[in-house]
């Protein structure tokens, strides 16, 4: 079989100058559309952690995918990280930076039970501010965070330094 990060890199899609002039974007969502390569990340990501967790986290919107079928192919719960105002009852909050400006994630603070094991997944680890919230909301409510992964790793470095303290697993570092 095809390694993984062949596969990322095959089918990753470069598009120029968007957002805007000057930024140059990895859209990974021909990864996600190709079969054998969706399975592949999937099952990478969450092979070193087997065992290690009982539900997985996906933060909004593109994180849904991977956790969604990582828990479906684990027997584990999925749980939603999510931008603010979306979940219905008691939610921590947790705020980080953006290039312009500050954002907010939400978790519910009883989706999960104290001292529950999670593994938190999206698709790209950059500055690391979101899953570095993402995994501040879960310590709030008392819930380890196994690990992280992600499906490409932009920069050197940068994120994992938001992350300090988790195991943090990425298919491809670009
Ligand atoms: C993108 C990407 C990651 C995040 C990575 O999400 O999907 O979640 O940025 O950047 P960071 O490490 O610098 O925080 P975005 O905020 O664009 O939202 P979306 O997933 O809903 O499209
Ligand atoms: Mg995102």
């Amino acid at each position: 079989p095809v390694p993984v990060d062949e596969l990322i890199t095959s089918l990753c899609a470069t598009v120029p100058d968007y957002p805007k002039p000057g930024i140059t974007f990895k859209d990974l969502t021909p990864v996600f559309a190709d079969g054998t390569a969706f399975r592949a990340v999937v099952d990478a990501l969450v092979e070193p952690f087997k065992g290690q967790f009982d539900a997985v986290a996906g933060v909004e919107a593109r994180g849904f995918l991977l956790a969604a079928a990582a828990a479906y192919a684990t027997g584990t719960g999925v749980v939603t990280v999510r931008k603010a105002g979306k979940l219905p009852r008691e939610v921590y909050s947790e705020d980080y930076a953006l290039e312009y400006g500050n954002a907010t994630l939400e978790l519910h603070t009883t989706d999960l039970a104290r001292g529950s094991r999670v593994l938190i997944l999206d698709d790209v680890l950059a500055t690391g501010g979101t899953l570095g919230a993402a995994a501040r909301l879960f310590e709030r409510c008392g819930v380890h965070v196994s690990g992280v992964g992600v499906v490409m790793e932009l920069g050197e470095l940068r994120g994992r330094s938001a992350l300090a303290g988790h195991r943090v697993r990425s298919l491809l570092r670009l």
